[in-house]
């Protein structure tokens, strides 16, 4: 009797919800968002793409109201806890998360930061709460190596070694998506795409850098971490501040097109860092307007501006593109597939009730649970830096010892 009355309950959300194509769960993903895609304006795309989030003012992608679209924030950090958005659970820093050398560890502190960015997400949405940190799209791992300790944020990363950066990215971006053979709880992104911190050794201005590498150390030590992140599946990346050989990273057809698309196969959106777009223009000279620097970046393989620009990011040049004739409809149409494609695999345009990870809700938040996961953490995070006072009761004899 239970389960006929489910059952009757969840084909009733199925026909009520699915009066348009693209909220028709029998429908394949690839229809759906195409389907989407056809409804939607240039206009409205624009808009979609150049609202990434960015402090209160970039985002969040605003409604649809009459295809009965809520607004969907991008930004949300999911680094190593929720702390942006309130009460979370906080679990060590990635670089301590680091020497834990655990991918157990690194995956249930994922998977715990996913369950509160989601039940918290479930909240605000009941709510209607959109803005800041209040979405499921995560700006995490950072999987960038770190080589010089006066590079900015080193504490985000994983170290300098590219094979564990890569191995321990691929257990956060798991973590964070979760298991469900249908829904992503929360989706990653790995950033920052790419070579940022550069093989030089000289820390100068993240936002201005040109990182000079050659083919051989770009594929052996800067791109290997991001590649794993599309072996586990990860939804997106994040194209980072600096040039890479000359060209803006965010602009860079060869990284993102040629390279992570064709290449390594990743099939979803890449948003850019905070205001990295303008900068083409502002820090690194390489444009000098924004329908050359949107053109250049739409396409180069950049889905999602990320603008701190409240009245104009670059993204708003789009039609004016279009009319210069420097990027084509159809080059917007398929960037904009897999931010719509993203957000319907969150579980936006399928009936509530279909969805597990709809059901996670705030009693989660600082659990038990989790703060067991943070304690556990924290304790194999520690790292004995110097054997002051004789803490280790070691023999003088010993020149070197190995400690694993
Ligand atoms: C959903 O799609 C299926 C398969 O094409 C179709 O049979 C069904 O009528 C559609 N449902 C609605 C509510 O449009
Ligand atoms: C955060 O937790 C504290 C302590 O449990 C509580 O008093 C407070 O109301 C919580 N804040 C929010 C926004 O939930
Ligand atoms: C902008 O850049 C173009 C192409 O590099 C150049 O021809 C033009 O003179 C520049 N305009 C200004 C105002 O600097
Ligand atoms: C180092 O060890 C000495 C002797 O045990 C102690 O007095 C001192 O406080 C220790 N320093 C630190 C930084 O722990």
């Amino acid at each position: 009797m239970v389960d006929i009355m489910i059952l009757f309950v969840t084909t009733l959300a199925l026909v009520t919800a699915g009066e348009l194509p693209f909220r028709n769960t029998s429908l394949s993903w690839d229809d759906r968002v195409n389907d989407l895609i056809n409804r939607v304006t240039t206009e409205e795309i624009m808009v979609q793409m150049s609202r990434g989030g960015s402090g209160p003012h970039g985002g969040p992608a605003p409604a649809i109201p009459r295809l009965k679209i809520d607004p969907w924030s991008w930004n949300t950090e999911c680094l190593r806890g929720d702390g942006d958005s309130g009460n979370a659970t906080a679990f060590p820093q990635a670089l301590g998360l680091a020497a834990t050398w655990s991918t157990d560890v690194i995956h249930k502190v994922s998977e715990a930061t996913s369950i509160e960015v989601r039940a918290k997400y479930n909240f605000f949405r009941e709510n209607k709460q959109y803005g800041d940190h209040k979405g499921i799209s995560c700006f995490s791992p950072v999987v960038n190596i770190m080589r010089h300790p006066l590079w900015g944020r080193n504490q985000e990363t994983y170290g300098e070694d590219p094979l564990l950066s890569g191995t321990l990215a691929y257990s956060f971006v798991q973590g964070l998506q979760g298991g469900n053979p249908r829904y992503v709880r929360t989706n990653a992104g790995c950033k920052h795409m790419d070579v940022h911190g550069g093989p030089e050794n000289i820390p100068v201005s993240r936002f201005s850098f040109d990182a000079k590498v050659t083919e051989r150390d770009w594929r052996l030590t800067f791109l290997p971490a991001f590649k794993k992140c599309v072996e586990a599946g990860t939804y997106s990346f994040m194209c980072s501040f600096n040039r890479i050989n000359g060209i803006p990273a965010c602009g860079n057809k060869k990284l993102l097109t040629d390279i992570l698309r064709k290449e390594l196969g990743f099939t979803g959106y890449v948003v850019s860092d905070q205001a990295a777009i303008e900068n083409i223009i502002d820090y690194h000279h390489y444009t000098n307007n924004s329908i050359d620097t949107e053109a250049l970046c739409v396409n180069a393989g950049c889905n999602l501006e990320l603008s701190t620009n409240l009245e104009k990011p670059i993204y708003f040049s789009m039609l004016d593109a279009i009319k210069a004739g420097k990027l084509s409809k159809e080059t917007v149409l398929e960037s904009a597939k897999p931010l719509f494609y993203t957000r319907m695999k969150l579980g936006e345009f399928d009936p509530l009730k279909m969805n597990p990870y709809n059901y996670l809700d705030m009693s989660l938040v600082q659990s038990e649970d989790h703060r067991q996961i943070a304690l556990v953490a924290a304790k194999k995070s520690f790292v004995l830096l110097k054997n002051n006072g004789s803490f280790l009761p070691l023999t003088k004899r010993l020149k070197k010892i190995a400690v694993s």
